[in-house]
């Protein structure tokens, strides 16, 4: 009787992320031709060594966490897998010593699954190149008694022989309506009230990413027990900008006028809004405007900056410059040269 109530107190404090993780492959949401042909796998038992790739909370890491649990059963999965991620050291020496070593242990014959060791190199995209060199080997050296299960978010970082060595599996942003129904499905266990427009909401600021939506969900849970979670209240969670300070920072860059531009950037930024989530929204302000203010080609430049920003903002560049580079940018974009006075 103390043992329930034991673990459900620790259910209770579990973040919402890891107590609806999908616990088997018919769990997992959305990526159907993926599953279907990792399903197929596992039934062979013959799985080859695997690179999942794609954006964040899209299912990689849970569905290998499901393979395994289904190939091995919940009590041998710790001695048959091995998860290194990147809380931990992914250098040379780890590949060299740690993997290695447990790559080459050989198991007992007596255990439930395949006669092989699965290793999970979780975020691989952030292991060093001279790591990923060393496991070329290791893992043609070691295909008897283990397979590798690469993960990452970016494919191009990692070494192109090890791509090769691996079958390759692509992870989709979840679609509105996977999302929606996971979403729906947790809100009903917990007793939650939330109607659809905002399940609505609440997926299309995660952008397809549902481990975001499920924290939102849980966070809004908290703070509104028992209440009807609002509109206003997901857009502010998801740090949204009011269209309005959207609506002023065009204004300025029509204006020409560098001072206009750079006290509206400041008065931006003064109000707590961030550069990352100003680039999705000011695409689809000014990409997929169709009242006429942009022509084709000065969208298409538009979005080309906004790609080029990114990519500086994810190297940690300033954000205040950033938006100021942008805005100007845009500006000089938009301007018939006459009126242009930054040249
Ligand atoms: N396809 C999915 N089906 C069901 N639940 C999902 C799916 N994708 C994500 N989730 C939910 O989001 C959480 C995070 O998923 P997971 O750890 O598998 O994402 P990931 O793709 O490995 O992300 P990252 O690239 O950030 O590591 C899971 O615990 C689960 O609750
Ligand atoms: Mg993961």
């Amino acid at each position: 009787m103390k043992k329930s109530t034991v673990s459900k107190d620790s259910e209770d404090s579990q973040p919402w992320t890891e107590k609806y993780r999908p616990k088997s492959l018919e769990d997992v949401s959305a990526q159907e031709e993926t599953v279907a042909v990792l399903r197929k796998t596992v039934l062979s038992q013959n799985l080859p060594h695997m690179l999942f790739y794609g954006p964040p909370g899209t299912g990689k890491t849970s569905t290998i966490l499901a393979i395994a649990r289904e190939l091995y059963g919940v009590e041998n999965m710790r001695l048959r897998v091995k998860e290194l991620n990147a809380s931990d050291d992914r250098g040379i020496d780890v590949i060299r010593v740690k993997v290695k070593k447990f790559a080459r242990t050989v198991i007992s014959k007596n255990t439930r699954g395949p006669p092989y060791k699965i290793i999970i190199l979780d975020e691989a995209d952030s292991m060093t190149y001279d790591a990923q060199a060393a496991l070329r080997r290791l893992m043609e050296d070691s295909s008897n008694t283990t397979r590798f299960c690469l993960i990452c978010n970016y494919v191009t970082r990692i070494i192109e022989p090890i791509v090769s060595r691996c079958a390759q599996f692509r992870f989709k942003p979840l679609d509105t309506s996977s999302s929606k129904s996971r979403l729906e499905m947790i809100c009903a266990k917990e007793g939650m009230i939330c109607d659809s427009q905002t399940l609505d909401e609440l997926v299309r600021v995660s952008n397809g990413d549902l481990r975001t939506a499920i924290t939102y969900l849980q966070t809004a849970n908290t703070l509104f027990k028992n209440e009807m979670i609002t509109l206003e209240f997901v857009r502010e969670l998801a740090g949204f900008i009011q269209p309005d300070a959207i609506e002023q920072l065009i204004q300025s860059a029509e204006s020409h006028s560098f001072n206009k531009i750079e006290n509206t950037v400041s008065q931006f930024f003064l109000s707590g809004y961030s550069a990352v989530q100003l680039l999705f929204q000011i695409q689809d302000q000014i990409i997929y405007d169709n009242t006429g203010r942009f022509t084709e080609i000065q969208k298409a430049k538009i979005a080309m900056y906004i790609g080029e920003i990114d990519k500086y903002l994810s190297e940690g560049c300033d954000e205040h410059l950033q938006v100021l580079n942008l805005i100007v940018t845009i500006s000089k974009n938009i301007s018939n040269y006459e009126t242009m006075d930054f040249d």
